[in-house]
């Protein structure tokens, strides 16, 4: 399939670079494309309790070493500067496994505790593998955390074994259900798709999970693990995402203008029941094959405290070194606006001069 026009094409405007509205205000966080970030994703660690194949290496891979990673304050810190002073309006907590970190529910207190300049409460949400999640689902409900995304690629247990090279299955289906009982909703499901690995499972992991009330979601895999382990030609498009499910199940699409920055494309699902009161929908985060460079609203941070303007990026600027060298609020703030000023275009990965990232996913944050 050459064209799928149930995708909107956010990456390439007809027209040039977006513009900013007319009233900014001075504060945002914009960059010379006219995007202005106001989703914060911050990495909590760069450890994981699992080793996805598509992540990590069996033996996993060098962990930052402790006294790199940012402390608890440190991070608060930095996202009350990003809230207050930066026009952030979203956070989400990030790992590696960020379920690793104990002072997760401080941190989640302290974020929701702060207000926009609007007066508004950030929004939360948390992106996990879910292994840890069913002790904490309520703990982290009550310190305010919004929503969360689970990452589950296979609904059988041999299989999830093998690719996560973990035998947590079963914790994981209890901390979605967890989650969902504490209210953490909607509950998203995120899955790669692997060829021969778990392609044939399209189709049951989205009725699986309607049934259930979660939200399912496929990402195209993108080259952020192991170097020997992406391959152009053998990723599972979202094109193909799209006709697998196809072949089974009525898809509309939702019209691309309810989507604004958000990087999935959604589709209704007209032949699953979901529990009264959940819209049926999918979503395909189509990353490599369509990106969405175009509308990203993303600033990101890394554990040890780097910032990043993409996932892709290839610079990071120090904001742990400037913490701890006793730099003011403002200063922070002015680095912060400085970085987002430079942020790339786009992250190029069909360009032939791309390069992959000096890190992994799981130390950037995904
Ligand atoms: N490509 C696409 N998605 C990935 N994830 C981790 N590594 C990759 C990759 N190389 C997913 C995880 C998780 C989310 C944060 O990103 O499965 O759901
Ligand atoms: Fe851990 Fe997520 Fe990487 Fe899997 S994809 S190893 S859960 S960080």
């Amino acid at each position: 399939m050459s064209q799928i026009p149930d995708f909107a094409d956010v990456s390439r405007p007809p027209g040039g670079p977006l513009r900013a509205p007319a009233a900014l205000p001075g504060s945002a966080l914009v960059d010379r494309f006219g995007r202005i970030a106001t989703n914060l994703r911050i990495s909590l660690t760069d450890r994981c309790n699992l080793r996805c194949s598509y992540c990590m290496p069996a033996e996993g891979t060098p962990w930052c070493p402790a006294g790199e990673l940012l402390t608890d304050d440190e991070i608060i810190r930095l996202i009350t500067v990003a809230v207050r002073d930066l026009g952030v309006r979203q956070v989400r907590f990030t790992g590696g496994e960020p379920l690793l970190r104990r002072g997760l529910e401080r941190i989640v207190a302290a974020t929701t505790s702060l207000r926009t300049p609007d007066g508004d409460t950030p929004e939360t949400a948390l992106t996990t593998n879910g292994v840890l999640l069913e002790r904490r689902a309520t703990a982290l409900r009550e310190a305010g955390l919004r929503r969360v995304n689970v990452s589950l690629d296979t609904l059988d247990r041999a299989r999830y074994t093998r690719l996560t090279r973990r035998d947590r299955l079963p914790e994981v289906l209890a901390g979605l259900r967890a989650a969902a009982e504490a209210g953490l909703t909607p509950v998203k499901i995120n899955s790669v798709l692997l060829r021969g690995v778990n392609e044939d499972e399209a189709v049951s992991l989205v009725r699986w999970a309607l049934e259930r009330g979660y939200q399912p979601r496929f990402i195209e895999q993108m080259p952020l693990g192991p170097a020997d382990v992406w391959d152009r030609d053998e990723m599972v498009s979202a094109a193909e995402i799209l006709s697998l499910l196809r072949s089974e199940l009525t898809l509309t699409p939702v019209h691309a203008a309810v989507r604004g920055a958000a990087p999935a494309e959604t589709w209704i699902v007209s032949d699953v029941r979901s529990p009264a009161g959940i819209v049926p929908a999918v979503g395909i985060v189509a990353s490599v094959s369509r990106p969405f460079c175009r509308g990203c609203d993303r600033t990101r941070l890394t554990a040890d405290g780097q910032l990043r303007t993409c996932l892709f990026a290839r610079a990071e600027t120090d904001l742990r070194a400037l913490l701890r060298g006793g730099a003011s609020d403002r200063e922070i703030a002015g680095v912060w606006r400085g970085t987002m000023w430079a942020k790339q275009r786009g992250h190029g990965i069909d360009d032939g001069e791309f390069r992959r990232p000096d890190r992994p996913m799981s130390a950037i944050g995904g």
